[in-house]
């Protein structure tokens, strides 16, 4: 425990909860510069690369072998390491140098030098590079749609949501694997509920998720997992050749495909072999590259907590993201996994792929609460989509998701549940209960779902693929019990699978069942001006938040035929009665505005500050200024009228000061300049001290609360009421006295 109370009570904060360790480069705990890692290098002889990174053919392993032969352009290899790394690090950023100039370069270099290329460049550089290096132009994001009691109605509920959201990928898994074709069969309908539109993925095992995808009650496949050493993979069960089988025979009939890796997976395994994360990670993606796929979810991914240990660890992840789209790769950036305990860490880390956009910012955006999240919990999630919203917003950066209503939300919800509900009585499925449509509308998470009877659940997922049942089965069914429109998207995404549309590079769905991609929306960033801007349509979807207000209904009178509190009753003169306190209000005060900052009723605040004087004995006059906005002007006018000389000023937001004549106009006796902190008592103490002054009698000044989130409350507030109050001035209308209608009860406005 720490002697320093500052010590200690930092030491409590979230942050200091993250596991923290030096590098350790012998078991490969360092993002760069691993002990092992090669140098550079590549001879080429007779159209075939015989060394690479320093390693003769004869001793390359099978990922060395396959990179050299699948991942590297030989014909101009021998030209692209010859370059100066620091000379293609600086064409990443170089606004001169197109995208595909340097796919070009960049597919001629060994695994090393891509490392080493890409670490001559910071964080920000590396953002740069990746707002011009990500295959698709426009950038999108991926959700994660999962929940602990693997409720078909809350995860089609969840899916609907999400599409709503604007999410192009949903992505599922099975804490139970048995539950995987019902799972998949929920998620694909709420996909093309409502909006409807995404892709959907089940990451199970590998035979079984071919078979998902096959029966095409999924429409891509992400875990292709692919690792940096041979053992690492070994441990897999796989090779480099095994996984593009895999991903052929996906491709062979129509249906996405990325891989995955990421940092720390091979030091997790205990097989680095003394080379860095971002080395082995490069190898990953050359292995990838070599199998043909058009892209790959990556950034350390389930290891994040690893690499984010140690130093540079977010670097790094950004530089394998960086890396995969230099080799032209479809990018899922990860950002997936729980990265951190601290708010303030998770949204740092984020920005970096957030800002610069990537084919898929997240690659898994946790669309249900922390606790659903059966990939073992998001770093952002359904919690922090308002957050989300507010970045895109703030920045005027396309996160690939929209703000919605809770009206549409419950809508598409319900439709999306109730779709589910009929393929599941159609196609003899364990019933889903109108109770649970109901809940699954409104629910927060699975806890508020009934529990279903898990073992018959169980049964007919595993039947379901055995009697051999396929999207064609829900398709018919939807279209039988009046769900038409659902039928018809899933049947056109099919028709898209059939005709290989979506096998294009970073291929997403758009509503109307348009395909973009890298080939239809190719990224042609090339500086200011170019690549991807918002429409004027998205930057307004995204500026429209719900929470945000219509400014020209902030402090507007609710629309009433009672006349207004303050009625004139003729010029203001100078008063010789020294007894006499003067409140001198702002143009709008009881006239135009009804009620201060905080809502409190002019007419209660002007009751108060009259108690008050009266309390001691002393008259209160109701004086209104009309050239003025001003509170210290509004005070020092009220001062030059006054009997006593002493005044109080108040703004209609509420702000006050107590002047007295022969002071100068920015001079004052107290001044309360912050209206939220102002109660009605404090009003009447205002009142109490003004005539204290008055009679020359010692005055304890007003004890005010300190409210630190005032001003952030209510900045907006006072902006709109002050320019309310500004726009009655009249410069050339002299004070006049006023008195207040007698009324029953006050009203306040909005
Ligand atoms: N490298 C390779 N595969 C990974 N996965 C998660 N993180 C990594 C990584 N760093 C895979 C898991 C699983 C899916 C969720 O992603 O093995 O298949
Ligand atoms: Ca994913």
């Amino acid at each position: 425990m720490a002697v320093s109370k500052r010590f200690a009570s930092r030491a409590a904060r979230a942050i200091n909860r993250d596991s923290f360790i030096h590098e350790w480069a012998e078991p490969g705990l360092v993002l760069f510069n691993g002990p092992s890692d090669p140098k550079p290098q590549v001879r080429v002889q007779d159209g075939r690369i015989v060394e690479l990174d320093g390693k003769p053919e004869a001793e390359f392993d099978m990922l060395d072998r396959f990179i050299a032969r699948y991942a590297i352009d030989v014909s101009i290899a021998p030209q692209a390491m010859a370059l100066d790394p620091l000379a293609i690090s600086r064409m990443l950023v170089d606004l001169q140098t197109p995208r595909r100039e340097v796919v070009r370069i960049l597919s001629g270099l060994t695994p090393a030098r891509l490392v080493e290329v890409v670490n001559l460049l910071n964080v920000v550089e590396m953002m740069m590079a990746m707002q011009k290096m990500r295959a698709r132009r426009t950038p999108s994001n991926q959700a994660h749609v999962t929940n602990r009691k693997e409720n078909p109605a809350l995860l089609a509920a969840d899916a609907a949501e999400a599409v709503e959201r604007g999410f192009s990928e949903l992505e599922t898994t099975v804490g139970v694997a048995r539950y995987a074709p019902i799972n998949a069969l929920a998620v694909l309908i709420g996909s093309q509920t409502g909006r409807g539109t995404a892709l959907t993925q089940c990451a199970v095992e590998e035979a079984l998720g071919l078979k998902l995808a096959l029966a095409g009650l999924t429409t891509y496949a992400e875990t292709l997992s692919v690792y940096g050493t041979e053992q690492a993979f070994r441990d897999g069960d796989d090779t480099p050749w095994s996984k593009a089988f895999l991903a052929s025979a996906y491709a062979s009939r129509g249906i996405k495909v990325r891989f995955t890796s990421g940092s720390g997976s091979e030091a997790l395994m205990g097989h680095s072999e003394g080379k860095s994360m971002i080395y082995l990670e490069t190898r990953c993606l050359m292995a990838i590259k070599g199998a043909g796929s058009q892209g790959v979810q990556n950034g350390s991914i389930s290891c994040i907590a690893l690499p984010e240990a140690l130093p540079g660890g977010v670097r790094g992840v950004l530089a394998e993201n960086l890396i995969a789209a230099l080799l032209d790769l479809e990018v899922a950036s990860g950002n997936d996994a729980m990265a951190s305990h601290s708010e303030i860490r998770k949204a740092a880390k984020l920005m970096l792929q957030f800002l610069p956009g990537t084919d898929f910012i997240f690659s898994g955006y946790s669309s249900m609460p922390r606790e659903d999240n059966l990939f073992g919990g998001g770093n952002f999630d359904a919690e922090d989509l308002d957050d989300y919203n507010v970045l895109q917003r703030d920045m005027q950066v396309d996160g690939g998701v929209r703000p919605v209503r809770e009206a549409e939300t419950l809508q598409v919800r319900r439709q999306a549940a109730l779709a589910t509900q009929a393929v599941f009585r159609e196609l003899g499925l364990p019933p889903i209960t109108d109770q649970e449509i109901e809940s699954a509308v409104i629910a927060r998470s699975s806890t508020d779902m009934p529990d279903r009877d898990v073992v018959a659940d169980l049964q007919a997922a595993e039947e379901f693929l055995q009697r051999g049942r396929s999207a064609t089965d829900v398709i018919k069914a939807l279209a039988q019990n009046g769900f038409g429109d659902i039928a018809e998207k899933i049947l056109q995404i099919q028709k898209l699978r059939i005709s290989g549309d979506y096998l294009q590079t970073s291929a997403i769905v758009l509503p109307g069942g348009r395909v973009s991609s890298a080939i239809n929306d190719p990224n042609d960033y090339s500086g200011p001006g170019t690549g991807y801007r918002l429409s004027p349509e998205r930057a307004s979807e995204i500026n429209d938040i719900p929470q945000a207000l219509d400014p020209q209904r902030i402090g507007v009178r609710k629309a009433d035929t009672t006349p207004p509190l303050l009625e004139e009753v003729g010029e203001a003169q100078r008063s010789g009665d020294p007894n006499e306190v003067v409140i001198a209000v702002g143009p709008a005060f009881g006239t135009v505005l009804d009620a201060t900052l905080m809502g409190l009723p002019h007419q209660d605040v002007l009751a108060a500050l009259i108690a008050g004087v009266e309390g001691e004995k002393m008259k209160a006059r109701l004086v209104k200024v009309h050239s003025t906005s001003d509170c210290g002007a509004i005070g020092y006018a009220g001062a030059q009228l006054s009997g006593s000389g002493i005044s109080i000023g108040i703004q209609s937001k509420g702000t006050t000061v107590i002047q007295r004549r022969g002071l100068n106009p920015l001079n004052n006796l107290e001044l309360f300049p912050q209206a939220p902190n102002l109660t009605l008592d404090s009003y009447r103490v205002i009142g109490r001290n003004a005539a204290k002054y008055a009679k020359g009698e010692p005055v304890l000044p007003v004890p005010v609360q300190i409210d630190n989130m005032a001003r952030l409350k209510y900045i907006v507030r006072t902006t709109i009421l002050h320019l309310r109050e500004t726009e009655q001035v009249d410069a050339e209308k002299p004070p006049h006295e006023v008195r207040m209608r007698t009324r029953a009860k006050a009203r306040s406005s909005q």
